[in-house]
């Protein structure tokens, strides 16, 4: 290492000690066509922890990741002057300039500042979007240009994929969990809604992630595994398999979002039977209940008509599902996921695992006054749950 380097470098040290380095740029790539422009490098406060949040500008994305000051200058030592030729160190009283000349000389240039100037700890400002469409997957997935901006046909796709976003998010942040957060989405289809999760988990929340999407589809599968490897993404995998046969050992988190008719049923049973602490479910279709009804003969005045039944099936399927969620103590809400104009299926089950113990009797009377009341035998979760009404 030279020593205008090493100076540089223990500049950086100092400033990362003393907490007074403000930011710090990496720009000027030795390699004309690196796909890495240039790296931002600013203090953070993460769980009381002073870090270093780099933002890497690829051409078409950023990635941002945490380390510590150790860290920090083993990253400097190794990009510096290999990819970098141009450093700047900004601290609370000064500017410290290394510049690498094309024929390897490096100098250093101190500028003492006079704005009065200080640490900036608020991680946030980086990281305010929840989903950035500026990822490449989402071009990849189809939903963006090229240049990361969200086609016409997909707008209203990306406001159902933020919505859930922000949803999930509002119901993660506050759990606890031990190491990496095991998730399944099951019936995950094209991947919107995992990879919004994933971004949101990862880049956002600064989780470790286990997320399997669950996908009967092999070509399905088979595309966004590809997706998923050709951008890294460590700890996101799709699995080919039934809801059915899936059974996940480790699970944290359920999600079962518009999986055909009793597959919402397999999924809900699947996140009570590992225990999953968080299920989120937005049911599609309802034959299972709408069918007993019809059979069941027992119509009033307000199923006789189609629309009507269809509905009121719709409502006691779901109605069903989150007793049964209560029953094995999950704390549970039905909300609207997104506007009805954007999707007729905009129901959310969320169902929060509690220490709180279920009066069963009372639910176990509620199912089945509902059941009696519109000629239901069985609702199909009953009967994949070891639990009889
Ligand atoms: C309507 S898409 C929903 C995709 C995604 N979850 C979303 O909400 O955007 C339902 C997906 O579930 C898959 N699927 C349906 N039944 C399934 C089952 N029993 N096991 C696994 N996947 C299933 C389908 O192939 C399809 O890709």
């Amino acid at each position: 290492m030279s020593e205008t380097l090493e100076k540089f470098l223990n500049r950086v040290a100092e400033s990362a000690e003393q907490s007074t380095l403000v930011k710090m740029t990496l720009s000027k790539p030795a390699q004309k066509h690196d796909d890495l422009r240039n790296i931002y490098v600013k203090p953070v406060l993460i769980k009381e922890k002073r870090l270093f949040a780099f933002t890497y500008h690829y051409e078409r994305r950023d990635e941002v990741k945490n380390y510590d000051a150790a860290q920090m200058l083993d990253i400097l030592q190794a990009m510096l002057p290999e990819r970098f030729l141009n450093a700047v160190l900004f601290t609370v009283s000064e500017d410290v300039t290394l510049l690498v000349s094309s024929k390897g000389k490096a100098t250093i240039q101190t500028k003492k500042v006079q704005e009065c100037r200080e640490q900036n700890l608020d991680h946030d400002k980086q990281k305010n979007r929840l989903i950035n469409p500026a990822n490449p997957w989402w071009y990849q997935l189809g939903l963006t240009t090229r240049e990361g901006k969200i086609t016409a046909d997909m707008q209203h796709k990306f406001k159902q994929i933020y919505k859930y976003a922000e949803i999930v998010e509002s119901l993660i942040k506050p759990m606890k969990f031990d190491g990496t957060v095991h998730i399944a989405d099951m019936g995950a289809g094209k991947g919107y809604l995992t990879f919004a999760l994933y971004e949101l988990l990862t880049q956002r929340l600064n989780l470790d992630v286990d997320i399997k999407g669950v996908e009967i589809r092999s070509d399905l599968v088979l595309k966004i595994n590809e997706i998923i490897n050709s951008n890294h993404l460590k700890g996101l995998e799709f699995v080919e398999s039934s809801i059915e046969a899936y059974h996940p050992e480790k699970l944290d988190v359920l999600i079962a979002l518009h999986a055909c008719n009793t597959a919402t049923d397999d999924a809900i049973a699947s996140g009570i039977k590992a225990g999953a602490k968080l299920i989120v479910c937005a049911p599609c279709c309802h034959k299972q209940i709408r069918q007993e009804m019809e059979r069941s003969g027992k119509v009033n005045a307000i199923i006789q008509y189609g629309i009507f039944l269809e509905r009121q099936a719709v409502m006691i399927t779901d109605t069903i599902r989150a007793l049964i969620l209560e029953y094995f103590g999950y704390k549970t809400q039905v909300m609207e996921f997104i506007e009805m104009e954007h999707t007729p299926k905009n129901v959310l089950l969320v169902g929060q695992k509690t220490s709180k113990k279920p009066d069963k009797a009372k639910i176990l009377q509620q199912i089945n006054e509902l059941k009696a009341q519109y000629g239901i035998k069985k609702h199909y979760l009953e009967t994949i749950l070891d639990f009889n009404c």
